[in-house]
């Protein structure tokens, strides 16, 4: 079975709601097998999103992603990875289908409740980011 990282984002765990999506992870049959909740520094922030350095809102990204605790996760479970983003919705709320994680709860494009990793090969790099192989329980 596959693996992927998920983060819930500041702008989630402000408002309380880290327990409402991960419902939704688990109703889709994903399972968490690593979990903790972090306060990354910008510096943390900017090394995670290195590859959006060159976007006009890497700036902004790293200051949101540090500006508040976050729960950073393992989903596992058969085709983790799409099924993760599935789940999210869209990365724009506005564009999300109804029923996703982003649709109910983001705020803004920039604000938007949830991180997936988006292929095998990051997904392997971001959980590796955050966890030792000890850290993950099936
Ligand atoms: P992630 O799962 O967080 O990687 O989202 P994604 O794959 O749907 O989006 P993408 O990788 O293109 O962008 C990464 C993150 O940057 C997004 O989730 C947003 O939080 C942020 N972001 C993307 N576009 C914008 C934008 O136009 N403005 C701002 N402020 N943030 C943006
Ligand atoms: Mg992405």
């Amino acid at each position: 079975t596959e693996r992927t990282l998920s983060i819930i984002k500041p702008d989630a765990t402000n408002r309380n709601l880290t327990g409402k999506i991960n419902a939704k992870f688990e109703d889709a049959g994903l399972r968490i097998v690593a979990q903790k909740r972090i306060h990354l520094t910008p510096a943390q922030a900017g090394k995670f999103y290195e590859v959006h350095a060159e976007r006009p809102f890497y700036g902004e990204l790293c200051e949101f992603m540090a500006s508040a605790p976050v729960v950073v996760q393992v989903l596992e479970g058969e085709g983790a990875i799409a099924k993760n983003r599935e789940v999210m919705g869209a990365t724009n709320p506005a564009d999300a289908a109804e029923g996703t994680i982003r649709a109910e709860f983001a705020l803004s494009v920039g604000e938007n409740s949830v991180h997936g990793s988006d292929a095998p090969e990051t997904a392997a790099n971001e959980i590796a980011f955050f966890f030792s192989g000890l850290e993950l329980v099936g």
